[in-house]
Formats: structure tokens, C-alpha cells, sequence
């Protein structure tokens, strides 16, 4: 579904608590001009008669007529964004995720005439302004007597910030790099925009930020590779996989079948195990003993009530130690940590890692078992804590006439990480639709908001196309 309109109105009609994930990427701070389609009145008060001041701002009502990401300060900018991600905590779930691409900006964009509509794909005859508006020329109000010439502004940063002041957890700022510098051996992996400034080095990655709104949220290691540089260690994985595959075969039908279904069964996930030294348990053990020995009790009442309970689970469930790893995804050697009662070797699961096992092995839910005090006496492991949060993704160019498209694989990456199947995803910056194409094709469903209607043709167009090639597809392989 599209809405089409401002993202800030058109969110307003959807349902509290209704969405699952929310990967969007808004017009970045004076990084383009989108045309006039964008230009609306914000904060003020529609019924003024405006009277407006040379940056645009209206003197009677305070209001500011123009296209987000082209405020005169960098402040607005980030309050726009701030005003639109509250109505976006609203629709989410409280279980849901929000990955919000945004690049910087230095100060001497700011001096970029951007107020000329320079977009070819919108036919702009700077008559036809809503509310009232004035042609709006675009000017960086220059009090700000940190944004000195060269200044990157760290708009991305800024917006965290005002997030978390709003009631968000930002749980991390992912990095999207595009180029990425090997100084051993002064060779560079990627692409990127060439750069005219000679004292600095060029811009070469983007943030996403992963934002959420309570402790307890859906997640997913992706089983897209975000990682897909050809080294040495890539070839290793890949050979890797294919042995793991081979053996996969040789396993029972029933095996097989789950493997499948494993909602995280992905060949990265199997090459990685971790390796928790019997020393490193027992030094904690020591560092945390207490005179009276009232930890080395909780520690054995944990391991007890915590590693003897899984133990006995995976006995009835009649399911080797393999075989549970390779139906959950998790190693092996990360998995037998669960299932030791012996206390330089017993480890708990993190909430994370029990969702995965539950269904396998018919356990209750986390907190039934694994009490909070138990944490702070035995190690807690998660599978998912040896996925990096800088991931090298190539930009993608497409025969569309829109700008800052993202790609494909860092959008399927997020979604399987932060989406469960069958959920619900929004863009409320829709663009030329990536986010619903890839929504579509991986099994989400999907709400988009887009301002410019031309952009929302080109989403269907590029639905369509998909839509008619996985036909194609459909009937060539029967
Ligand atoms: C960076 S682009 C999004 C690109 C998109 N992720 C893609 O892959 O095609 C930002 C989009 O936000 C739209 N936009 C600008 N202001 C808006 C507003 N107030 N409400 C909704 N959409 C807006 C622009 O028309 C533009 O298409």
C-alpha cells in the first residue's frame, strides 16, 4: 500500500502498534533539492495569512515553508525528522525495529545554490505553491557560531541524539561503507563518489541508525551477507558451506526439513563457533567469590536450575547436539555451552539465542527459567554477538530518474534482521520503492509513504516488472 503525501500527515493514518519494522531513508540535510512537490508548511498554522521572512519563515504563525532537508538550520532539520520518528514510535510495535539511513554533510554544502529545481523528472513551473507558499529560496541561516567553514555537521549523530531525548533506544549506528581502505596494503575495496577537497579524506560510508522502543525487540542474524568482498576468507567460507551442505544431505528427511525452515539457516552463522576456556569460567568464578560463598551458590543453583533443565529438554527431544545446531543455526560449539552443568564449562543462552531453541525443544518462555541474578553469576552467550556493524555494501545504480536509491542487499539484510516473515514494513520515504520490492520478494508485507507522485509511479513500475519476472520465473521452472 502507498500513501501519498507528507510523511508526517500521512502517518497519522495508520494504526498504533500495526508495524514491524520501519527501514526508511530520508532526504539527507542539503543534499539535494527533490522538487517543488516537497515544499510544505511546517509547524505553523495553515489559516495564516503568511507573511514570510527571507529564509522562508513565516512572521505572523512561525511557521517554515519549504522541502525537508533544506531548512536553514540544521536544528529544524533534525526537529523535522525528530517530529515524523514520533509518529513513527506510534505505529510501532513495541517488539518492532527502525533502521534510518542518513549521510552528513560538511559546511560548505551549505553555500550550494540548492533553491533552483534542478530535478529534470519534475516539471516545476514555480507557480503552483500549496498553502500559500512562497517560492522558497533556500539560504543556511549562518548564526551558529560552531558551523564554521569545513564543519561536518554530524546530522546523523544530532538526530540519535534528539531520538533518544524523544524515548528511543538507539541500539546502534550501523556503518555502511562503500569503499573500505586497506592501509597494509594502500589498496581500496569498493566504489564511491570521486571528491574534490584535498585535506581530508572522502566520504565513504553512511549510518544506519537501529533504533528501538523497549529493551525487548525482535531480532535475526540476516541471512543475506552483507559482506561481500572477494578475499581469501570469503573463498574459505564458501568452501566451508559447501562441505556443510554435503553433510546436511546425508542427514535424516525430518533433519533436512527443519533445517529449512531454521529461520536463521545461514552458512555464516555455522562457520562461526566461540571457544569459552575453562579458565576464563573459573577466573570468574574466583574474581566473583564471596567470602561467605553465596555467589558460588547462586552460580550452582543456576547452573542447576538453568543448564539441568536444558540438558534434560534436549534428552527427551531425543536430538543430538548436531542436530540441534544445524536445525537452530547456532554452532555446536556455541550450543554445548547450554547444555554443561559442570561449572567451568556451563554458559546460559541469552534471550535471543533461547527464542531459537524454544521451538525445537519445547522450552517455556525465558524469563520462567532463567531468573535476572542468574545472569550475573554464569556467562550469558548470544549467537548473534559475532555479527560487526560495519558492513561493505556496493552502491546500486538503476535505470530509474531517482536519486540515493539503496541497495537491494543492504535493505534484505535489515529486513531478515529486523522484520520476522509475514510482518509488516514501512518506508515513509518511500522513493523509487526498493524497501517494497524487497519486502515483496522475501515474503513481508509492506506500507510505503511518498510525497512526489512521479516516484510513486516509478515504485510500480519497478513492482510490476518484478512482479511479472517472478511469473516468468514461476513458469519456467515448472
Ligand atoms: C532519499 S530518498 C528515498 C530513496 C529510497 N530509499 C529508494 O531506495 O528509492 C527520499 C525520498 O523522500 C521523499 N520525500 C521528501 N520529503 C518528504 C515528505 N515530507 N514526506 C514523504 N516523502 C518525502 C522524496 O521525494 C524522496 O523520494
Amino acid at each position: 500500500m502507498i500513501l501519498i503525501g507528507n510523511a508526517l500527515e500521512e502517518l497519522k493514518k495508520i494504526d498504533s502498534n500495526s508495524v514491524d519494522c520501519i527501514i526508511t531513508s530520508p532526504p539527507y540535510y542539503y543534499s539535494r533539492n527533490y522538487g517543488s512537490e516537497c515544499e510544505i508548511l511546517w509547524d505553523g498554522d495553515k489559516r495564516c495569512k503568511h507573511i514570510w521572512d527571507k529564509y522562508n519563515f513565516c512572521t505572523k504563525c512561525g511557521g517554515w515553508y519549504g522541502q525537508l532537508g533544506l531548512e536553514p538550520d540544521v536544528d529544524l532539520y533534525v526537529k523535522h525528522l525528530a517530529d515524523i520518528f514520533d509518529q513513527c514510535m506510534r505505529v510501532l510495535k513495541n517488539t518492532g525495529n527502525v533502521f534510518l539511513n542518513i549521510g552528513d554533510t560538511y559546511a560548505n554544502s551549505l553555500r550550494r545554490n540548492l533553491s533552483f529545481h534542478n530535478s529534470s523528472l519534475i516539471s516545476d513551473s514555480h507557480t503552483d505553491r500549496k498553502n500559500g507558499g512562497p517560492i522558497p529560496i533556500y539560504r543556511f541561516k549562518k548564526h551558529k557560531h560552531w558551523v564554521k567553514p569545513k564543519q561536518l555537521l554530524l546530522v546523523p549523530y544530532r538526530l540519535a541524539i534528539q531520538m533518544q531525548s524523544r524515548g528511543w533506544i538507539i541500539r546502534d549506528m550501523i556503518v555502511w561503507s562503500k569503499k573500505v581502505y586497506d592501509v597494509k596494503q594502500k589498496r581500496q575495496i569498493g566504489s564511491g563518489m570521486p571528491e574534490s577537497a584535498m585535506d581530508r579524506l572522502s566520504k565513504s560510508y553512511e549510518v544506519v541508525i537501529h533504533a528501538v522502543k523497549s529493551e525487548r525487540y525482535y531480532f535475526k542474524k540476516p541471512k543475506t551477507n552483507p559482506l561481500h568482498i572477494k578475499s581469501k576468507n570469503s573463498k574459505n567460507l564458501t568452501n566451508k558451506n559447501n562441505h556443510t551442505n554435503h553433510n546436511t544431505n546425508q542427514e535424516k528427511v525430518s533433519i533436512s526439513k527443519l533445517i529449512e525452515a531454521s529461520p536463521i539457516n545461514s552458512k555464516y552463522i555455522k562457520s562461526e563457533s566461540i571457544s569459552l576456556s575453562a579458565s576464563y569460567a573459573a577466573r570468574r568464578i574466583l574474581k566473583f567469590r564471596n567470602p561467605d560463598n553465596s555467589f558460588i551458590e547462586l552460580y550452582e543453583e543456576a547452573v542447576n536450575n538453568v543448564n539441568g533443565f536444558l540438558k534434560r529438554k534436549l534428552k527427551q527431544s531425543g536430538l543430538s547436539l548436531r542436530e540441534l545446531s544445524l536445525i537452530t543455526g547456532i554452532s555446536k560449539g556455541t550450543l554445548c555451552h547450554f547444555f554443561r552443568t559442570d561449572l567451568t564449562g556451563a554458559a546460559i543462552p541469552s534471550w535471543e539465542a533461547w527464542e531459537i531453541i524454544k521451538p525445537v525443544l519445547d522450552l517455556p518462555e525465558y524469563e520462567e527459567i532463567v531468573k535476572d541474578e542468574y545472569k550475573k553469576a554464569v556467562l550469558v552467550i548470544s549467537p548473534l554477538a559475532y555479527v560487526g556493524n560495519v558492513w561493505f555494501v556496493n552502491p546500486e545504480r538503476i535505470n530509474v530518474a531517482h536519486f540515493s536509491i539503496m541497495p537491494q542487499r543492504l535493505v534484505e539484510a535489515l529486513l531478515e534482521m529486523g522484520c520476522p516473515e509475514e510482518g509488516v514494513v514501512l518506508d515513509p520515504f518511500l522513493g523509487s520503492g526498493t524497501v517494497a520490492l524487497v519486502a515483496e520478494r522475501i515474503g513481508r508485507k509492506w506500507i510505503g509513504i511518498e510525497i512526489t507522485e512521479k516516484y510513486v509511479q516509478i515504485t510500480e513500475e519497478r513492482l510490476k516488472a518484478q512482479r511479472e519476472n517472478l511469473m516468468l520465473n514461476n513458469k519456467n521452472s515448472q
